[in-house]
């Protein structure tokens, strides 16, 4: 009976087709999933907290509600994110407990500070911007659930990233000090948003499995390179430059060469030790623990309202 179900598996797979909630799957396949859309649900809703930092100080009421607006998004991609997960029988307290206790990973980027008001704009362009390259295929991930969540956290993506293009082309026909302040911002985040894909490929355990399920539509390195190649032309537009003394076109390739991130710093970073890591998950369990009387009002009244 199983190995009928695993050939329906296989067959759903190799058509590009999707596989539902409801439908048998390998356990590696369904663990694959928890493990990655947790993960990712998990960098929403951390990811609100450097962003979040410049609300109470943005330079005026426009920019306060841009940024308002997008950390809003970002919880609501949490939870659609978190929805999905759901679906493969793991329950959103049940995630946010392993998050708070150090047991489910986030995306490393969101352990580095936001030390100027441009990051805001730098977080826009360069996190969104590589969170979107790494997005859009994920649109196609073979797990229903998953990749209709990608479509609509998508188009607000692209809208995030525009916003943060913009802002950062505001500073830059400002005044010198705000160029200086752009320039500084985008050398802290370029590497860092390199390191967002992922080790390179050939130090991907996961890689391998989650393209033969295609759960991934392509490798750690290929969206690295997408991510460059579209990024390059927009930072010769803004007038930036990228921190990266080996960047330059490669007309044999028909993309862009690059220097390797600092593969140490982002496995300390994973590991837990990087700039920001305590306290972004301190804030996350604070804000969990002064939420329990709103879960617990909640569950009185629904109680109630069942009794
Ligand atoms: N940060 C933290 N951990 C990372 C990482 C990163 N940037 N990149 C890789 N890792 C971890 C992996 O989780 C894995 O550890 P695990 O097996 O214990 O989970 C290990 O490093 C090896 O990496 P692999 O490449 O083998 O792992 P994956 O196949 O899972 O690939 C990934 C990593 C490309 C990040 C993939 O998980 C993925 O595409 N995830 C969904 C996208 C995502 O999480 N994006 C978050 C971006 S932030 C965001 O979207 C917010 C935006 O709105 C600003």
């Amino acid at each position: 009976k199983e190995s009928i179900l695993e050939a329906d598996f296989d067959a759903i797979v190799a058509a590009g087709d999707r596989v539902e909630p409801r439908d048998w799957m390998p356990e590696g396949y369904r663990k694959t999933l928890v493990r990655q859309i947790a993960q990712h649900a998990h960098s929403e809703i951390i990811g609100m907290q450097p962003e979040g930092n410049w609300i109470t100080r943005a330079p005026s009421l426009r920019r306060k509600a841009i940024l308002l607006a997008k950390v809003q998004d970002e919880a609501g991609h949490g939870l659609y994110l978190y929805s999905a997960c759901e679906t493969l029988g793991v329950s959103r307290d049940e995630l946010t407990r392993l998050l708070i206790a150090g047991k489910q990973k986030y995306s490393s980027i969101f352990n580095y500070p936001t030390l100027s008001y441009a990051d805001v704009g730098t977080i826009g362009w360069l996190v969104d911007g590589a969170a979107i390259c790494n997005q859009v295929p994920l649109c196609r991930t073979s797990f229903g659930p998953y990749g209709r969540a990608m479509i609509r956290i998508c188009k607000e993506e692209s809208f995030h990233q525009r916003q943060g293009y913009e802002l950062l082309m505001t500073m830059m026909r400002g005044t010198d000090e705000q160029r200086a302040m752009v320039q500084e911002s985008v050398d802290r985040f370029w590497w860092p948003a390199l390191m967002m894909f992922g080790p390179p490929d050939e130090e991907s355990p996961n890689t391998a499995q989650s393209m033969a399920w295609g759960i991934k539509r392509n490798t750690n390195d290929d969206l690295r390179q997408r991510f460059v190649d579209m990024t390059v032309p927009q930072a010769e537009a803004l007038g930036v430059t990228l921190p990266d003394p080996d960047l330059r076109w490669n007309d044999e390739r028909g993309h862009h060469d690059f220097g390797q991130p600092d593969w140490d710093e982002f496995m300390q970073v994973v590991k837990g030790n990087g700039p920001c890591n305590a306290q972004r998950l301190v804030h996350r369990r604070r804000a969990h623990e002064d939420g329990a009387w709103v879960r617990e009002a909640a569950t009185a009244f629904a109680a109630k309202a069942s009794a």
